[in-house]
């Protein structure tokens, strides 16, 4: 329970690695032969490379972290998370702090069907076309079922319904789209469906004499939408309507509500990633769900209620917890252990939930201290790094720039990179002068 582990979070960012992992093990995140996997993990097979793309000549690494004090429905979760940026891990766990203390995360997810299409580029006869699918849908289903997506049917899913869309053409002619709807259980479900789409192009051009075009998975998922909550209680109330305005501003304009659902995306994407799943997918439909009405929208929305702040998120968020890489990847299954998710539908809540967490970290610095404070003590160590510093001089270049971001309040590459000349160039002369004495 919540008040149980807590004391296992606390100071978790102050330890040092070794420290972590034997905090994970206490918690029940990570056994020891997770550990062990992940002090050697940067000697993963080539061969299981060869088994997921072509042309392969070894690994692009990734950190992968843990986001912590999470607790998504009554549940303590230590959530994985792979990502580059500076910042997101450290954000989500203190907003994830802040919601433990003083409110809840609540999840659902809201129907289980993915969606397939089958295209008819120019349609003789829409009319009749819709009534030849309609009636023998059932036939469709069953011999989709029978032959393409019984492994799905063994498990309590399969293709489920046949629906069929009149699309307008530029040219002002017709196009019709069948929507195969399939509940792919614990399954993303692309491959199968894509293979369903396929298998129905030629049953429907023999019924129906018209010609079949694209067959494929539609990423634009609203049969299946998962949605997060967020309630802080008795926030402060300027911070509260602060949040709210920063909410208005992204819900009503683009060019906002882009920057806002990349913040929610950072979350999301770096679980996805951690549990190797397809971000891409998952962007592609919050992307579209998000302009559902014809104008792009922030994907979330907060409101005050009464003395309350409350957030909400709905996207598709599809993902797998079977098959592909989630089953192959050995840091991918090691997440997903970490996660402990029995169903696809608890992962896709759990990313939605780090979604809605991350894009409130963003706008309660928005709205507060601005976005860069928060990013500058580890952008510090990057600058330091990127700017070629030596293990020894790495703490006196750290030390200076801090010193020119509290004076300047920004700092640049080439500060760093100043910094380090400077003071090679200080050491240069301090050794050439002892050379000079000793001779
Ligand atoms: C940066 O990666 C994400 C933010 O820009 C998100 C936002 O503006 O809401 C901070």
């Amino acid at each position: 329970m919540a008040d149980g582990i807590k004391p296992l979070f606390d100071g978790f960012s102050k330890l040092n690695r070794e420290q972590r992992f034997a905090r994970l093990i206490e918690m029940g995140a990570l056994t020891h032969d997770d550990v062990k996997f992940l002090k050697t993990s940067a000697g993963l097979k080539p061969d299981l490379a060869e088994n997921l793309i072509e042309n392969v000549i070894g690994y692009h690494q990734m950190p992968l972290g843990v986001a912590t004090n999470f607790n998504i429905d009554g549940k303590d979760v230590v959530i994985p998370m792979a990502v580059e940026e500076t910042s997101i891990i450290a954000a989500a766990s203190k907003t994830a702090k802040w919601i433990r203390k003083s409110g809840e995360i609540t999840t659902e997810t809201n129907g289980n069907l993915i969606i397939g299409q089958i295209q008819i580029r120019q349609v003789n006869d829409y009319e009749n076309f819709k009534t030849q699918i309609e009636k023998n849908k059932h036939f469709l289903i069953e011999s989709s079922n029978t032959e393409v997506a019984f492994g799905l049917v063994k498990r309590g899913g399969g293709v489920i319904d046949i629906e069929v869309r009149k699309v307008s053409r530029a040219d002002g002619k017709d196009m019709a789209v069948v929507h195969i709807l399939a509940d792919p259980c614990d399954a993303m479900g692309a491959n199968i469906l894509n293979q369903v789409c396929e298998f129905l192009k030629e049953p429907i051009e023999n019924l129906t004499n018209e010609k079949v075009g694209l067959c494929i998975l539609s990423n634009l998922n609203d049969r299946k939408l998962t949605r997060a909550r967020i309630l802080i209680k008795n926030i402060d109330p300027e911070l509260g309507f602060n949040i709210q305005e920063a909410s208005y501003f992204a819900e009503q304009d683009p060019y906002r509500a882009a920057t806002n659902n990349k913040g929610v995306l950072n979350g999301m994407d770096s679980v996805l990633l951690a549990t190797g799943n397809d971000w891409r997918a998952v962007e592609a439909g919050v992307h579209a769900y998000a302009a559902r009405d014809g104008q792009y929208r922030s994907i979330s929305k907060w409101r005050m209620k009464g003395k309350h702040l409350e957030g909400t998120l709905e996207a598709p968020v599809i993902v797998g917890i079977v098959g592909g890489v989630t089953k192959l990847h050995p840091s991918a299954q090691m997440c997903l252990r970490m996660l402990n998710v029995e169903s696809a539908n608890e992962l896709s809540k759990i990313v939605a939930a780090v979604g809605l967490v991350q894009n409130l970290g963003a706008i309660n610095a928005l709205t507060t201290v601005g976005i860069v404070e928060g990013h500058m003590r580890l952008h510090i160590a990057n600058l330091t790094i990127s700017a070629g510093a030596k293990e020894k001089e790495i703490p006196l270049v750290q030390k200076r720039l801090e010193e020119i971001l509290a004076l300047r309040k920004r700092i640049t590459l080439s500060n760093a990179i100043d910094i380090l000349k400077e003071l090679r160039d200080k050491e240069f002369g301090k050794k050439k002068s002892q050379k000079e004495q000793a001779i």
